[in-house]
């Protein structure tokens, strides 16, 4: 008796333990419309329980619902190892992977050559905090009602073929902390609200087609502390506010066709990494280097650049890598020790510099 009752308790603890066929059938459905033919990291999908064992999938462990998707086509899995490659992978991201309402993070990352676009439907997934879709051939749009992801902290879908302009409901990921959307072909303004993203810590966006101006409203971001906007159409002037970012240490706004001065809070921030190198910038470098001024890179090459380096840079506390060549500048290059590494070629293609490293004035 006590036996059955020992049998009939853990069949039911074994079937509650299982993932819910409709989940199952999801994975299935996702599963075959792609196509990974080197190493067999599908292989694993079989059987009743898709939480046990299936390569790549984890559940939670309450509810048995699929919570996780992780494949990584970059990774040091054994699989990988034993294949001696990185991952390839053809096909499409199918709509079936909506079906998993309890998704809470989806990778499907560096697999080189699935296609097709980001399913629509991901936007209504109430519990996804992570979508990484980095390292693949998507194209299409990002989802319109992306900004409905309140509990989105991660979006990756960086070196893709994603076209399009950046949906305005983007700035209503509330949760978001990191955007990558690197390397793509996207392009119109940035929505003049990104300073609604409270929580953003890197904001990467360089290597699109990416017009208008840099919102100023972006230095209300608290948190933020990479902002790579490179490679880009950006036109207009830099926001003096983002010189007031308490915790912004990298600034790449290298390779657009920003125009104005630099502001003077640039100079006397926080940031240690600011490149403006290949713009249309004008003026003079402010005369406000001081003690706050650490700079590993400094970086304002091939801009128009007019007047004397400032004498304040004596000041500056420390320049790794600096580059002012192909300006306009002119004078006496100050002597100081943040600065007595540099060589020739930072100062090179400008007007009338003169002095150390460069020719005696
Ligand atoms: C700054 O940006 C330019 C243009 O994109 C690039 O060529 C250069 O390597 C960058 N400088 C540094 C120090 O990374």
């Amino acid at each position: 008796m006590s036996l059955r009752v020992i049998f009939v308790t853990s069949l039911l603890l074994g079937l509650a333990a299982a993932c819910p066929p409709s989940d199952r059938a999801a994975l299935l459905s996702f599963r075959a419309a792609l196509h990974e033919p080197y190493l067999g990291i599908f292989n694993s999908w079989t059987g009743a329980d898709c939480c046990r064992n299936w390569y790549g999938v984890s559940c939670d462990p309450e509810s048995r619902r699929v919570a996780d998707i992780n494949l990584r086509g970059e990774s040091e899995d054994p699989i990988f190892q034993r294949a001696k490659r990185t991952g390839y992978m053809t096909g499409t991201i199918s709509s079936a992977i909506c079906r998993l309402e309890r998704l809470s993070s989806l990778t499907v990352a560096d697999w080189k050559g699935i296609s097709g676009e980001i399913p629509a439907c991901l936007a209504s997934l109430p519990y996804l905090r992570i979508l990484d879709l980095i390292g693949n051939r998507l194209s299409g749009e990002i989802p319109a009602d992306i900004g409905r992801l309140k509990r989105l902290t991660v979006l990756n879908v960086a070196d893709n073929m994603i076209t399009g302009r950046i949906p305005s409901s983007l700035t209503g990921l509330s949760s978001l902390m990191h955007l990558d959307l690197r390397n793509n072909r996207i392009s119109g303004p940035l929505p003049q609200d990104f300073g609604m993203l409270r929580m953003l810590s890197r904001a990467l966006l360089s290597g699109n087609q990416i017009t208008g101006s840099i919102p100023a409203s972006i230095s209300q971001i608290y948190r933020l502390a990479d902002l790579d906007l490179s490679s880009n159409r950006l036109s207009g002037q830099i926001p003096p506010s983002l010189g007031k970012m308490p915790v912004l240490a990298t600034l790449n706004l290298d390779f657009n066709q920003i125009s104005g001065a630099i502001p003077a809070s640039l100079i006397n921030s926080a940031v240690s990494n600011l490149n403006l190198s290949r713009n249309s910038i004008q003026g003079t470098i402010p005369d406000v280097f001081g003690p706050r001024s650490y700079f590993t890179v400094l970086d304002l090459s091939y801009n128009n650049l007019r007047g004397p380096i400032p004498k304040s840079i004596s000041a500056a506390t420390y320049i790794g890598h600096m580059d002012l060549s192909h300006n306009h500048l002119c004078g006496r290059i100050p002597a100081g020790s943040p600065f007595d590494h540099l060589e020739a070629s930072s100062f090179g293609y400008n007007d009338c510099l003169c002095g150390k490293p460069l020719k005696a004035c």
